[in-house]
C-alpha cells in the first residue's frame, strides 16, 4: 500500500455522503465546489480533526488534560496521515514579526534557502532573517511595512506645549498626558 497518499474512507461528517478519497502527499492539492458541498466538513471537520486527536493521543496524560478533547470524526479510517497544520485567514496575533513562516518554521528552512542558493553578500546564513538587525530591511526593519509619525500632524510649531503645541487628541490641554508635561 502506498504511504505517499492520504486514504479516507467513508468520510460522513456533516453532508459528507460517504466519501472515499486519495489525496496525494507531496503535492499542492486544491478542493474547489460551491459553498456547502462540504470543503471545510472534509478537511478541517474529518481529516485534521483525525490528524489532531491523534497527535494529542501521543501527549501523556498529564498534558492531555490541558488539550482539547477531540472526539474521533464520523469517518471509517484515514491512513498515513502526518502532524497537520491549519493556516486559516485570521491573524494569528498582533506582533508583525510573527508571520505564517515563523510559526510554521519554514521561515527557518527559507533562511536556510536563501544563504545557499543566495549570492552571500552580507555573511552568515542568520543574516537572512528580516527579524536580525544585520538581515532586515533598512526601509521597513522587516515589517513590511513604515511606521512613522506625521509630524507635521502631530506638532503645531507655532504654540507652546501649554498652548497645546501636542496636536495629538491624548495630549489636548487640561487632559492627563498634557498636565504631566506641563509640570515637568
Ligand atoms: N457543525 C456542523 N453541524 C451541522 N452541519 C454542519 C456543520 N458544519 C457544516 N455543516 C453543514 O454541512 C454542509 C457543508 O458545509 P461546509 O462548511 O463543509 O461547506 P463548504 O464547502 O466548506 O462551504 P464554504 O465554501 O461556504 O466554506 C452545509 O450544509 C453545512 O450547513
Ligand atoms: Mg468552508
Amino acid at each position: 500500500m502506498s504511504r505517499d497518499k492520504i486514504i479516507v474512507q467513508n468520510a460522513h461528517t456533516n453532508n459528507l455522503k460517504n466519501i472515499d478519497v486519495e489525496i496525494p502527499k507531496h503535492k499542492l492539492v486544491v478542493f474547489t465546489g460551491v459553498s456547502g458541498s462540504g470543503k471545510s466538513s472534509l478537511l478541517f471537520d474529518t481529516i485534521y480533526t483525525e490528524a489532531q486527536r491523534q497527535l494529542i493521543e501521543t501527549f501523556s496524560t498529564f498534558a492531555r488534560t490541558r488539550m482539547p478533547k477531540l472526539s474521533r470524526p464520523d469517518v471509517d479510517d484515514i491512513l498515513n496521515l502526518s502532524t497537520a497544520i491549519v493556516i486559516d485567514q485570521k491573524r494569528m496575533g498582533n506582533n508583525l514579526r510573527s508571520t505564517v513562516g515563523t510559526a510554521t518554521e519554514i521561515n527557518t528552512y527559507l533562511r536556510l534557502l536563501y544563504s545557499r542558493v543566495g549570492k552571500p553578500f552580507i555573511g552568515p546564513s542568520f543574516y537572512f532573517s528580516f527579524n536580525h538587525p544585520e538581515g532586515m530591511c533598512t526601509y521597513c526593519h522587516g515589517l513590511g511595512k513604515q511606521i512613522k509619525v506625521d509630524l507635521d500632524l502631530f506638532l503645531d510649531i507655532e504654540k507652546s506645549i501649554r498652548e497645546g503645541a501636542i496636536t495629538h487628541p491624548h495630549y489636548k490641554i487640561g487632559g492627563f498626558l498634557w498636565k504631566e508635561l506641563i509640570t515637568l
